[in-house]
């Protein structure tokens, strides 16, 4: 490495270590509060009957979580709301998410979902084609199964089994124009989700793992929001969570990101909490990133504390590489508190209850 080579990395080290450091301090709890959160198993504390709660990713969280508070407001499950919500994403044409969505560098849309209820029961699907509604597949898988994952053909033989259409596997218009553009360099370098600089929209991101970037907007302006994840709880208390994604753009064929990784990209433990996730999907898998959120909402903290305690071991782990992909996750407790944390400003949530209805903008760490 030449000098001036090294002098450039290790001051992106230093600096990124400088404010790691800085920003780590933030997280402040008690000494009683972690006593005061360990409890045993079928305890369940801070029910709040008759206080429904959606939150979702991204500004398509709005209408997805619209379609959950149809299942909430009627006093239905925070399951059915939580499928109901996504579902509501996975229909919408030219969206980043379900068979609209971009495809991988083959020119197929290959998508992950996942579905977990309050009492450890969760299915999911991978690298599925074709199929419309893969968190309702998951949710199959779930009930219908005796296992957990199932993953392409054979997820799709499934789904078929249970009598889901097979749809006709043509892109959408939006998809179609970002496959074309992007076969222009056919350069393997998908990023996603950064939305907080110039050098993220259309064809020019930032480097990441594979080099420089896939496109983060489309060519229609739309930002290349790949996953919504939704928390929720209904008025029993009850947590249920969702994901669906069709992954990076532009993807290698086959590739699954942490979607439907259980304790990856979605987790639920009704003792203490509910938790999705969204962005770089290795980035969130190499930590167990939603379970290791519930377990610092366990230890006593705040849903964004815990959210921010996972995006700084991300960033961590990342080292200089942090800045180069978003990672967020979104959490809510058992008290219904709910709240957020990105690795790069630009994240926001959608929030649904009896009360509100808005977005919420999100603390980053960079
Ligand atoms: N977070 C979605 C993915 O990486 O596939």
């Amino acid at each position: 490495m030449s000098n001036r080579r090294s002098f450039l990395h290790s001051s992106l080290l230093g600096s990124l270590g400088i404010f790691l450091t800085k920003k780590a301090g933030a997280v402040t709890r008690g000494p009683g509060d972690r006593a005061s959160h360990i409890r045993g198993i079928g305890e369940v504390p801070g029910r709040v009957p008759g206080h429904p709660v959606v939150i979702s990713t991204w500004d398509t969280g709005l209408a997805a979580n619209k379609g959950a508070w149809e299942v909430l407001s009627r006093n239905g499950s925070a399951l059915d709301a939580v499928e109901a919500g996504v579902k509501v994403t996975e229909s919408s044409v030219n969206c980043c998410v379900g068979l609209g969505a971009n495809p991988d560098r083959d020119g197929y849309v290959t998508l992950d979902a996942s579905i977990m209820d309050h009492q450890f029961n969760c299915g999911s699907v991978a690298f599925l084609e074709r199929i419309k509604h893969p968190i309702s597949v998951a949710r199959r898988v779930m009930e219908k199964t005796p296992h957990v994952l199932l993953v392409g053909v054979g997820a799709q033989q499934f789904a078929i089994a249970e009598g889901f259409p097979l749809e006709d596997g043509k892109l959408s218009e939006d998809a179609k124009k970002s496959y074309e553009q992007w076969l222009k360099k056919s350069e393997y370098k998908p990023v996603i989700n950064i939305e907080n600089t110039k050098s993220s929209a259309f064809g020019a991101a930032p480097s990441n793992d594979w080099g420089a970037a896939a496109p983060a907007r489309l060519p229609n302006g739309k930002w290349n929001h790949d996953t919504i994840g939704m928390v929720a709880m209904d008025a029993s208390g009850n947590l249920s969570g969702s994901v669906t994604t069709s992954g990076m753009g532009f993807k290698m064929r086959g590739r699954v990101g942490d979607s439907p990784i259980i304790g990856a990209g979605m987790f639920v433990d009704n003792e203490v909490g509910a938790v999705a996730a969204t962005g770089q999907g290795e980035d969130v898998i190499r930590m167990c990133g939603s379970h290791a959120v519930v377990e610092f909402m366990r230890q006593g903290m705040s849903p964004e504390q815990a959210c921010k305690a996972a995006v700084e071991r991300i960033a961590r782990i990342k080292k200089e590489k942090a800045r180069d992909i978003q990672v967020a996750f979104i959490a809510l407790n058992k008290k219904g508190e709910h709240g957020a944390y990105a690795l790069q400003k630009g994240f926001s949530y959608a929030l649904k209850n009896n009360n509100e209805e808005r977005m919420v903008e999100v603390n980053s760490l960079i």
